[in-house]
């Protein structure tokens, strides 16, 4: 049970709360000073920077590249290509996919946007005008630019690079029982079928990614400033790759203006950088600007699904089964755990308590940019749940149920967790119902439904978009998760000083999300010391524990495990040193926050101020007790955590412009135990927002000759508060069993859960059009066309 405290920023440190709460964040002060200090803010003495020359054609061989004249620029030092690299080993680099990925192209070109050739100049505008006096000559190729052209026979082999690659196919993979899932369909009353579209969407960061790489011959020491969300990772593949011992590789990953996934891979711009400050002797920067961000660095989604559903006539739902086209463009550079391909899709059966299931995903070759990155989700999980609330709805519509009482029918029931789902995971903890009725109370739901149905008689279009989700986030356990072999585990590291103020180190990384409060205020309500007097250090290799990273909401149920553990640890070594200051025995010690008293005798006792002194100072210490008040865990999470949530989303559409007005969204989660609310409230905003945008606007797409057509902010839309109403959030509580303080993560619940509530919306109030499903993103044009009875274009 977490009190949750109401914001009062003028309170004076004493009436602050020490522990969870919701308490202002630690790192804003800097950041709204403008005093945050992101890549493109550090300039090194002697600095150099890189630009990329990027392919134009989506699919071309490359005849020759002439790099004479952007040589002779007098600002001008090292023009690198393909070529080059190719001298050094390393003109292909391993992804995060068991796949190699062009750093330079040296055959062909796959997709527009490929990384050609890296110029090294004085400054940036040098750099770029350079790009312009390289001279390549390309013979063009034909693109793959749909998935579902990609396997046809006779279909442009576009990796031909790989030795026994005769076609586009990267992989299948299922997860489930076909067999058992068939038979309970043969039987079923009733069956829903539906192809629906995931489209290719960006993360879009506000900052783009970049590095600045300094190789240090002398010493052989390689400093690398990087947009990493994980750094630990990137120093281990850095040295696989780059052959540098990795006690010689320092990441620095200073203050991230947003991840969300793009910011997990090792893109070859990274590389460059550092093949530039090895040629040169000097450290080279590399910023991508907006367009290389979007066409180049990691997309999202790309999945062609086909969802069934079986059902009884009452609406109870017996198994779901799907089969999808994973475009996974030119390199399958995706990253996820090593062991599952399509990520963590087979949570697809979502909230509900079904007899079977069933998906088969397979995964293509096109000529894209490669990625396929957990944007705000955990792998995959944005997909899933994607798949299973449209499916809900469109069962809801055929049996004529309403969408919120055919959820209910089917939760997976208290009693019931930990839950086994039908494609092997095992819920860690949920109680659904309190949670989608308090969902429809904030709504008023019964309400709205007679609004809509007054609404529809006057020939207006009103719709309520229902959906429940539940996501699979913290990714572990080591045993059954790796990255590249790296078992997906986290440290993190707690120091007292004599003081009593403290320092937490972490391997994870924040992007924006609030680590420096949070993770204080774990540490604060653990050992009672103030989220003032301690300071969280991450983002340094040099300076913090290993440990996977952050993406996939893993920070908190992995490395927020960690220091909590790591706090425990510090608590019962304070307890010893406390009984040596009283001279007692340990067992006589009893703890409130902050402090150790004497059983029965509370006015005896030491705070861990106090006792921070003494570990430091002259008390004589217990046997195996060591002089110091710090401690070091690396936590590998037993299972992951499920948070859930139940959100309601009201539409209006202009009928004359098919313009979608989203009026109300309602979101009610439950991450567990929460540790801040005001940060929590804040991640399901920025993820509601992100939602919206996914479903009303946002869009890669590609013309016939495979032409990005989303590569600036002019062509892909994101939200903005004019496009967004005000957030109406609720919550409810239930803790994870194995997490050390009950937590789930949060992050990514909204990006989550949101873009079905908003499609559910949208068709609901275009059912008298007799529509019953419509692909994201549900733009003015696509729902004008669909209310002509015209298919939605691509
Ligand atoms: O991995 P990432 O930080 O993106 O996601 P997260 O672990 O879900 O945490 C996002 C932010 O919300 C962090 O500052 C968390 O500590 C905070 N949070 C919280 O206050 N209570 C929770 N139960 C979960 C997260």
């Amino acid at each position: 049970a977490v009190e949750e405290r109401p914001a009062n920023p003028s309170a004076t440190a004493a009436d602050r709360p020490i522990g969870f709460g919701r308490i202002q964040r630690k790192e804003d002060p800097r950041f709204v000073r403008g005093k945050g200090h992101y890549l493109d803010d550090f300039v090194l003495p002697g600095m150099l920077h890189g630009a990329i020359l990027r392919s134009p054609m989506a699919h071309a061989r490359l005849v020759s590249i002439d790099t004479t004249e952007a040589l002779a620029h007098p600002k001008v030092h090292a023009v690198i290509t393909g070529k080059d690299l190719e001298g050094l080993n390393l003109a292909w680099a391993p992804t995060l996919s068991a796949d190699v990925q062009a750093v330079l192209a040296t055959d062909k070109v796959r997709f527009q946007g490929q990384e050609v050739a890296f110029v090294i100049a004085d400054d940036r505008y040098s750099a770029r005008d350079a790009l312009e006096l390289i001279d390549v000559e390309y013979e063009d190729l034909p693109p793959v630019v749909d998935a579902r052209r990609a396997l046809d026979p006779g279909a442009p082999v576009i990796r031909d690079d790989k030795e026994g690659q005769t076609d586009n196919h990267i992989f299948d993979w299922e997860a489930g029982d076909a067999a058992e899932t068939d038979a309970v369909f043969a039987t079923a009353d009733v069956v829903v079928k539906q192809e629906m579209v995931y489209p290719r969407v960006h993360p879009a960061p506000m900052e783009t990614c970049g590095a600045i790489a300094d190789y240090e011959p002398i010493d052989g020491k390689l400093t690398l400033y990087e947009t990493t969300q994980a750094p630990h990772a990137h120093r281990t593949l850095f040295a696989m790759v780059a052959g540098i011992p990795e006690h010689k590789i320092r990441i620095i990953s200073p203050d991230i203006g947003g991840g969300f996934g793009n910011k997990v891979g090792i893109y070859p711009g990274y590389i460059l950088a550092v093949v530039g400050s090895i040629v040169t002797g000097k450290p080279v920067k590399w910023v991508e600007d907006r367009s290389e961000n979007l066409m180049s660095t990691s997309f999202a989604r790309d999945y062609i699904m086909t969802g069934e559903v079986a059902a009884t006539k009452e609406g109870k739902i017996l198994a779901v089964r799907t089969n999808v086209l994973a475009d996974h463009g030119a390199f399958n550079a995706t990253a996820q755990p090593t062991k599952y391909p399509a990520g963590f899709f087979h949570i697809f059966t979502g909230s509900y308590d079904l007899q079977a299931a069933h998906c088969k995903v397979t995964g293509v070759y096109t000529n894209k940019a490669p990625g396929g990155v957990a944007y705000a989700c955990s792998f995959r999980v944005t997909e899933a749940v994607y798949l299973v609330e449209r499916m809900v709805d469109i069962l809801a519509a055929k049996l004529e149920m309403d969408p919120a009482e055919l959820r209910l029918k089917n939760f997976i029931r208290p009693e019931q967790f930990p839950y086994a789902n039908k494609t092997g995971w095992e819920y860690d903890s949920g109680d659904y119902e309190p949670t989608m009725r308090l969902s429809m109370q904030m709504a008023g739901y019964d309400e709205l439904r007679r609004e809509q149905a007054e609404k529809r008689a006057r020939g207006e279009l009103m719709g309520i978009g229902v959906a429940f989700f539940t996501e699979t986030v913290g990714a572990g356990p080591r045993k059954h998760m790796d990255i590249v072999g790296l078992g997906m585990a986290d440290g993190a590291e707690v120091r007292v000083h004599p003081t009593g103020k403290a320092v937490v180190r972490l391997s994870v990384q924040s992007q924006g999300q609030g680590h420096e409060t949070t993770f204080a205020q774990i540490v604060a309500e653990e050992l009672g010391i103030p989220p003032e007097d301690i300071d969280v250090v991450h983002g340094d290799t040099d300076q913090t524990p290993f440990g996977l990273g952050t993406y996939g909401s893993r920070s908190t149920p992995v490395s927020g495990a960690a220091v909590a553990l790591t706090a425990r640890k510090i608590k019962d070594k304070a307890r010893a040193i406390a009984a040596a200051m009283l001279e007692t025995r340990p067992e006589d010690l009893e703890w409130e926050k902050g402090r150790w008293y004497v059983k029965g005798d509370p006015s005896v006792g030491k705070t861990i101020q106090e006792i921070a002194l003494g570990a430091h100072g002259t008390v004589a210490l217990p046997e195996g007790i060591d002089g110091n008040l710090d401690a070091e865990v690396c936590y590998d999470p037993p299972n992951l955590t499920f948070p859930f949530g139940a959100y309601i989303c009201v539409v209006d559409i202009d009928k004359g412009t098919g313009k979608v007005h989203v009026r109300r969204f309602i979101a009610v989660d439950d991450c567990g135990t929460r540790i801040n609310p005001m940060i929590i409230e804040g991640q399901v905003h920025g993820g509601l927002t992100d939602g919206v945008g996914m479903a009303l606007m946002e869009f890669i797409g590609f013309d016939e000759q495979g032409n990005c057509l989303g590569g600036s902010f002019m062509d892909y839309l994101i939200p903005t508060a004019m496009e967004v109403p005000d957030w109406e959030t609720g919550h409810t509580v239930t803790p994870s069993p194995h997490h050390p303080i009950g937590a789930k993560g949060i992050g990514e619940s909204a990006t989550v859960g949101s873009p079905p509530a908003v499609v559910n919306a949208v068709v609901d109030a275009l059912a008298p059009f007799g529509i019953h499903h419509m692909d994201m993103p549900c733009t003015p044009a696509r729902v004008w066309e669909a209310m002509q009875g015209r298919p939605t274009p691509p």
